[in-house]
């Protein structure tokens, strides 16, 4: 079942707002609608919103964010259409139930969040399980442990005053956690924090949704933070979504003109992944290989290094063409004993951004490697550049498990990891 399920949605303000409904259901411009007095702030809005999942809805101010949203959580009535949380529609639910549904299955982040300034941090985050009647100790234990997931612990008994535009805003990120509802919603939860608190705030609750697995309907009007955030985006212009897509079917298809011209804006390099240009890893060669054979096979596939496999489902390292041909001409029987060099290995997470460098630097491919270090893929030279440059359907993200069984647990063997920044 759908986390959340948006079907046919309009709210117009104002005046006349069903004819205002009827006339746009029949192909009327909203300037057409203007005129009865009504003004549309969403305009027919569907999509489904999956469990788990980081849906953002991005659009300039005044595309009609808000409202939906506000619609989502049932504080704003629909003129026409339905919403779903869970399996219950909010459309048919009377006052009482509403807020209950509002209070125990849902939280919700601001940009401007009113923290109570006579009150503890800790009694600040315990704010909505009081307002559901929890007792006391209980209330706070619940707080404290989500103060905790935002790094604020040492906080908990402070005033709001003592903190930080940023750690005010992780307070309201732990108000909403320790709630413990399965959908968060949040409206420019960011947007009023600088460049450098924003970025540490996203992977935080990166992080965060990794580790709690939140059905989060993000709002931006920053598409940088939603190609960052989101597993899909919904696009709105004037009310109405013109795109839905994954940060990559946004760039490689904008729906139109309108969206395209949000692009040029993009940092892809703080978009894309490791993850997304990879290619399936090469077999390694097993130590016991013989030199001469390995040279052979490495002139065949043009390439001047390979893969070197432990023996033990690890990775030993990485030979160069010079050192397998100057054990070829010893006549070594083995690449035991070849100088190897270590792996370069990053996460799938990784951003292109910080791939640059250990693209670049070293003669040695770039592998990756998943969360338990098991190798999934190696970043071709080129690539990165190739995705920087716009070029995204290039390599595409690969299943995880096709590395070979003889290069799996490559992180066990000393590599290095390119640190996120
Ligand atoms: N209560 C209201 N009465 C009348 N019009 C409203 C009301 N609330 C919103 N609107 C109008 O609806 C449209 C959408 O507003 P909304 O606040 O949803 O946009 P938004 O995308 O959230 O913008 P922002 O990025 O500035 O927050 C705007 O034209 C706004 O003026
Ligand atoms: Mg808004």
């Amino acid at each position: 079942m759908p986390a959340v399920h948006a079907e046919g949605l309009f709210k117009i303000f104002g005046r006349r707002t069903d004819e205002a409904v009827r006339r746009l259901g029949d192909g009327a411009s909203v300037a057409d609608v203007r005129e009865l007095g009504a003004t549309p702030a969403v305009i027919d809005v569907s999509f489904t919103v999956e469990p788990g999942e980081i849906f953002v809805v991005m659009g300039l101010s005044g595309s009609g964010k808000s409202t939906l949203l506000r619609m989502l959580n049932g504080l704003l009535d629909a003129t026409a259409g339905r919403v779903r949380v869970g399996g219950d529609d909010l459309t048919t639910l009377d006052a009482k139930a509403l807020r209950r549904l509002r209070q125990e299955r849902m939280s919700m982040v601001f940009q401007h969040f009113a923290l109570f300034p006579h009150r503890t941090v800790v009694d600040n985050a315990a704010y909505a399980l009081e307002v559901r009647g929890m007792d006391r100790r209980t209330r706070r234990a619940k707080a404290r442990e989500a103060l905790a997931l935002v790094g604020l612990e040492q906080w908990a008994d402070a005033k709001p005053d003592e903190l930080s535009g940023g750690m005010k805003q992780r307070v309201g990120l732990a108000r909403a956690l320790a709630a413990e509802t399965d959908l968060m919603l949040m409206d420019e939860a960011f947007s009023a924090l600088d460049p450098l608190i924003r970025r540490e705030m996203q992977d935080q609750l990166l992080e965060l949704q990794a580790q709690l697995g939140k059905t989060i309907v993000f709002i931006t009007h920053d598409l940088n933070e939603a190609m960052r955030l989101g597993d899909r985006i919904a696009i709105m212009r004037d009310g109405r979504i013109v795109q839905i897509g994954t940060p990559e079917q946004i760039l490689d298809e904008p729906a139109d003109d309108y969206v395209a011209q949000f692009l040029a804006d993009v940092d892809r390099g703080r978009v894309f992944t490791a993850g997304h240009v990879m290619v399936a890893a090469p077999a390694a060669v097993p130590l016991g290989a013989a030199p001469a054979d390995v040279l052979t096979a490495m002139r065949a596939h043009r390439t001047g290094t390979v893969l070197v496999g432990d023996g033990n489902g690890g990775l030993a390292g990485v030979a160069t063409e010079e050192a397998v041909r100057t054990a070829a001409e010893s006549g070594a029987p083995s690449l035991v004993g070849l100088p190897l060099q270590p792996p370069v290995s990053v996460r799938t997470t990784t951003l292109l951004a910080d791939l640059l460098t250990p693209a670049a630097q070293d003669e040695v491919p770039v592998t990756v490697v998943d969360a338990d270090g098991r190798l999934v893929g190696v970043v071709p030279r080129g690539a990165v550049l190739a995705a920087l440059g716009g070029a995204t359907g290039n390599g595409r993200p690969v299943p995880s498990g096709t590395g070979s069984p003889h290069t799996a647990g490559a992180t066990a063997v000393g590599t290095r990891e390119a640190v996120r920044g």
